[in-house]
C-alpha cells in the first residue's frame, strides 16, 4: 500500500536512537539514511560498517527494505544493525515514505 510520510516520522522515533535522517544528518550509532534507496549498502562514507552489511550485495530498493527492516537479521546475518524489525506491513509502508523524501548529500 502507499505509505503516509507524515505516519512515518513517527515510526521513525523507533529509529532515531541509532540514525539520522534530512540536511543536518550526520552519522550515529547507525550510519545517516540520506538517499537510501537506490544506494547499494554500506556506502555511506565515514561509517563504520559490518563485513555482513558491506558485503551483502544488496542495493536498497523497497523490496530489499522491506526484507530486510521486517527481520535484520535473517537479511542480513552478522549485522551488527540490533533492532528486531517492523512487523507491521503499514508501519513499514510509512516508513519508507517517510525515508523516500530524503534524497542523497
Ligand atoms: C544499518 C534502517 C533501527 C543501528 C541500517 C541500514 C538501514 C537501516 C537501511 C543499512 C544502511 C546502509 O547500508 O547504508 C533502519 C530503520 C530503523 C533502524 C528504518 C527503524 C525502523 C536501528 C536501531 C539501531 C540501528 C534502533 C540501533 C540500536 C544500525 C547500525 C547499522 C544500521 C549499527 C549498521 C549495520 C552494519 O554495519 O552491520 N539501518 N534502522 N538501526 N542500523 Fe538501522
Amino acid at each position: 500500500a502507499e505509505g503516509d510520510a507524515a505516519a512515518g516520522e513517527k515510526v521513525f522515533l523507533k529509529c532515531r536512537a541509532c540514525h539520522q535522517v534530512g540536511e543536518t544528518a550526520k552519522n550515529a550509532v547507525g550510519p545517516k539514511l540520506n538517499g537510501l534507496f537506490g544506494r547499494k549498502a554500506g556506502t555511506i562514507e565515514g561509517f563504520s560498517y559490518s563485513d555482513a552489511n558491506k558485503n551483502s550485495g544488496i542495493t536498497w530498493d523497497e523490496a530489499t527494505f522491506r526484507e530486510y527492516i521486517k527481520d535484520p537479521k535473517a537479511k542480513i546475518p552478522g549485522t551488527k544493525m540490533v533492532f528486531v524489525g517492523l512487523k507491521v506491513d503499514r508501519e513499514i509502508d510509512d516508513v519508507i515514505a517517510y525515508l523516500k523524501q530524503f534524497g542523497p548529500d
